[in-house]
């Protein structure tokens, strides 16, 4: 096996979704659903697509509806069971079944370089990926597994880049890259956690996708708070990227699929829509009638 063979994915789940309140005041906002799925399980669904079966998430207060959405529930599979539901039984035994999940919680929430770090122990010494909970990639759009083969051969650590507008990636780490290492892989010298717009170096975003090497956990643990006070992965990555000889450079893997960040709104409803239309069970009539609103307004 590759000495960077990945098997592990972290996913930090934490985050409060105060975007979202009030609907995220009892529930966390992994389990808003984009159709019938929550969220946090097409994130699960694409680690475990790109062969990804071992999965740590880290969770805080308030995730307990994560953990149970991930596990068996008796009662409502015997009842599926004696009505002969298989279609619904099917979907309720899915999710307890995808992948081997493992949890451990941030307590006090310092950041997302401070989640990651609470991997550490469960991680050890090998490359990992890890999947930001808001971000859900289009899977019909090659992401992860590239990342993975790139880091697979270079041993350097990956992160999936986006171009976005200018005016939004203040909203983003942003990335200094160079050249072309192979079609559609850059070699990336520098990063910058959420500049102004205007002093942003580049338009490239860091999009939530990452594969590290495991000596990240070494630099994550001497770097110093940063942008709003927390410890932040990208600073980590920096640090990565100008001493390559201490846990491997950074390559950018450029994402050019469809990308939909559930922690925002109207990206929320444009992914539902999106994902809609292509529905074999309401495809159709959803089209049909986007085109009878769009006359409407
Ligand atoms: C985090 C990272 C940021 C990255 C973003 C991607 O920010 O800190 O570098 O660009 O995820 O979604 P957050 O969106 O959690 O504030």
């Amino acid at each position: 096996m590759s000495k960077y063979k990945v098997t592990k994915a972290v996913i930090p789940v934490a985050g409060l979704g105060t975007r979202f309140l009030p609907a995220t005041k009892a529930m966390p906002k992994e389990m808003l659903p984009l159709i019938d799925k929550p969220v946090i399980q097409y994130v699960v669904e694409e680690a475990v697509e790109a062969g990804l079966q071992d999965i740590l998430m880290i969770t805080g207060r308030n995730k307990n509806a994560l953990e149970n959405h991930f596990d068996r529930v008796a009662e409502l599979e015997m009842n599926l069971e004696l009505k002969g539901d298989k279609d619904r039984l099917a979907k309720v035994m899915a999710s307890s079944e995808l992948a081997n999940i493992h949890y451990v919680r941030q307590g006090d929430p310092r950041g997302l370089g401070h989640a990651v770090l609470r991997g550490k122990a469960h991680i050890a010494d090998h490359s990992f990926a890890l999947l930001l909970g808001d971000d859900v990639m289009d899977s019909r759009d090659v992401l992860l597994s590239k990342m993975l083969a790139v880091h697979e051969a270079t041993g350097e650590n990956v992160v999936a880049l986006m171009e976005v507008s200018p005016d939004q990636i203040h909203l983003y780490g942003c990335a200094v890259t160079e050249g072309e290492v192979e079609d559609g892989v850059v070699r990336i010298t520098g990063l910058v956690e959420k500049p102004k717009n205007d002093e942003a170096p580049s338009n490239l975003a860091v999009v939530g996708r990452y594969v590290l090497r495991p000596k990240i956990f070494e630099i994550l643990e001497e770097t110093a708070p940063g942008r709003g006070g927390e410890i932040q992965l990208t600073d980590a990555l920096m640090t990565a990227a100008q001493h390559p000889e201490r846990a491997g450079g950074v390559l950018g893997v450029v994402f050019k699929g469809r990308r939909y960040d559930t922690g925002d709104k109207l990206d929320f409803i444009k992914a539902t829509l999106r994902l809609g239309v292509d529905r074999e069970d309401i495809g159709q009539e959803l089209r049909t009638w986007l085109h009878e609103f769009n006359n409407e307004i």
